[in-house]
């Protein structure tokens, strides 16, 4: 059967083991990167910066991989942010998708870059590159996060500077949402760096942190355990490096079962 089949398709082939859900629309930003958005289920729960089980039939089988949900848990579609593999065994074929056609998506999401997972802090930073960023979309979309914290800051790094634009669009728009536009204007801060191409601000983030730019840009003191919390989504190299530098400016990591001052997820890829 077609990676793309339709959604009756898909409904006869997982039996209701999982969801059927119909793309709503789609937006390619680089060769490496792309968006898509489906309908949700009603029955569909999730807290803001969890991941799911997202798939496509491959030769008649269902092919899962995690995704973050990148839309806030009161919006009635889902979002996503995906990277595209050329032979990825999932990507080569998701990169395809049509509004009308439809995915696949497990019924339980879970995941550590939630709001619960943080004790009570001040100020908190979501480190992300590249598509590590989409948890951070849902959760500087969700009000929570702005009544735990006084101040959001996500940075975002990619290699070339077109692969910033679904963070710069995502950030604009929350700026100018109905819902949530006043808090984000007021509390978010959007800080951006490229590291294989000219741009104002250059460089990975833990770079910029251990010389202090990345501070001295924002004009805050260094992070400090007492009031400085952190969220880390990227490859697993930016995940160890980023981890390395909050637990020396005194950070603990948490979990769901054990809150702590800083949180860290995969952005998965495949
Ligand atoms: P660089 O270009 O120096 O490798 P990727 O697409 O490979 O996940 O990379 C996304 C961004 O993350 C790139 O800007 C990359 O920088 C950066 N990056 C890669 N590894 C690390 C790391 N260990 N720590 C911090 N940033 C990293």
């Amino acid at each position: 059967m077609n990676a793309l089949a339709t959604p009756a398709d898909l409904e006869a082939a997982v039996a209701g083991s999982a969801f059927v859900q119909e793309v709503t629309e789609v937006t390619h930003y680089t060769d490496r990167l792309f968006k898509f958005r489906t309908k949700r289920p009603a029955s569909f729960r999730f807290r803001s910066g969890e991941f799911v089980m997202i798939g496509l039939l491959i030769d008649g089988k269902p092919l899962y991989r995690a995704y973050s949900i990148a839309s806030p848990s009161w919006d009635e579609e889902l979002e996503f942010f995906s990277i595209k593999v050329p032979d990825g065994p999932l990507t080569s074929h998701l990169q395809k998708i049509q509004p009308g056609n439809a995915i696949l998506m497990k019924k339980k999401p879970t995941g550590t870059l939630v709001n619960d997972a943080l004790t009570p802090g001040k100020r908190v930073y979501m480190f992300s590159t590249g598509t590590g960023i989409a948890p951070f979309a849902s959760l500087i979309r969700d009000p929570e996060t702005y009544e735990k914290f006084d101040q959001v800051i996500l940075t975002h790094t990619c290699r070339e500077v077109a692969e910033l634009r679904y963070g710069e669009e995502l950030v604009e728009a929350t700026k100018n949402d109905p819902l949530i536009g006043e808090l984000a204007q007021e509390k978010l801060v959007h800080y951006t760096s490229v590291t294989r191409e000219d741009f104002p601000r250059q460089g990975r983030i833990t770079d910029l942190m251990a010389s202090g730019k990345l501070f001295t840009d924002l004009g805050v003191p260094p992070i400090d355990p007492a009031i400085d919390r952190g969220m880390i989504c990227g490859s697993m190299e930016m995940l160890k490096d980023t981890k390395a530098l909050l637990e020396q400016f005194g950070l603990t990591e948490g979990a769901n079962n054990k809150p702590a001052e800083f949180v860290v997820e995969r952005a998965f890829v495949g």
